[in-house]
């Protein structure tokens, strides 16, 4: 079974990549510098417009929103059709409505809203796999792939696809938090080192590392529980 197919985790990833704040995590203290994990990532390219933008492992579409505000031509592909379906929800609709796992039998109904400011006819959100694109899918000026390298089979495919991908000073981003588990990488792909020194070794003939640093990010399961996860980001620039 695909997890990212079920309803549990569209209305997670719902909620992770539109909630407000207050709808996500409503305690005094705790990690809140994580909340806005999909547009912070879009914020670390640089400024300006370009032509094309791509978004691998899209999810329900926030970081394509993000890139809509810059890009005249956005792309977003993701494996899971329920993903895909409900970020098309969201970009004909301009909001959703996200049934909000309390505990146990208890669920709360609320409703998100796509990020203002965003230009949602400039994207186009497809079903696809990151490591078979479809041909004729072109060159991108900026491509992003958020925490989708470890939840691949065979990662290097898609690694390998980048230099065609990214346009010659283009710009890719790189997020994962390297959670390598046999459940979705065979245990013969997983880098043998560490993440940061297997990209380097795939990606450098072809890319600048321009920078690399943590990216923290919160997922709420239930009003009481919460994934906090820190995401190694990695900025590369097309030779
Ligand atoms: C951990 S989630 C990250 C989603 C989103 N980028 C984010 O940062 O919130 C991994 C995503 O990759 C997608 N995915 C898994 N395998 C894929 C594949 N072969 N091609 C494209 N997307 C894939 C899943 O459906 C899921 O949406």
């Amino acid at each position: 079974m695909n997890i990212y197919e079920t309803t549990r985790l569209r209305d997670e990833y719902l909620l992770f990549h539109y909630g407000s704040p207050d709808q996500i995590y409503s305690w005094p203290g705790g990690p809140r510098e994580a909340l806005g994990f999909p547009a912070r990532i879009v914020e670390r390219f640089s400024t300006g417009e370009v032509e094309r933008a791509l978004d691998l492992g899209c999810a329900v579409g926030r970081s394509a929103f993000e890139l809509s505000r810059a890009a005249a031509e956005v792309v977003a592909i993701d494996y899971s059709q329920g993903f895909i379906d409900a970020a098309k929800a969201m970009q004909s609709a301009g909001r959703g409505e996200v049934s909000r796992l309390e505990e146990g039998h208890c669920r709360e109904s609320l409703v998100v809203e796509s990020p203002p400011g965003t230009l949602p006819e400039r994207i186009t959100f497809e079903q696809g796999d990151a490591m078979s694109l479809r041909p004729g899918l072109g060159s991108f000026d900026r491509v992003l792939a958020a925490n989708l390298l470890c939840r691949l089979s065979e990662p290097g495919r898609l690694l390998g696809r980048l230099p065609k991908l990214v346009r010659s000073g283009g710009e890719l981003i790189l997020t994962t938090p390297c959670t390598w588990l046999e459940e979705f990488t065979p245990e013969a792909h997983w880098p043998s080192g560490s993440t940061l020194a297997w990209l380097q070794s795939e990606l450098s003939a072809h890319f600048e590392l321009l920078e690399e640093h943590d990216e923290p990010f919160l997922i709420r399961e239930t009003a009481r529980k919460f994934q906090w996860t820190v995401a190694l980001l990695t900025k590369w620039r097309r030779s």
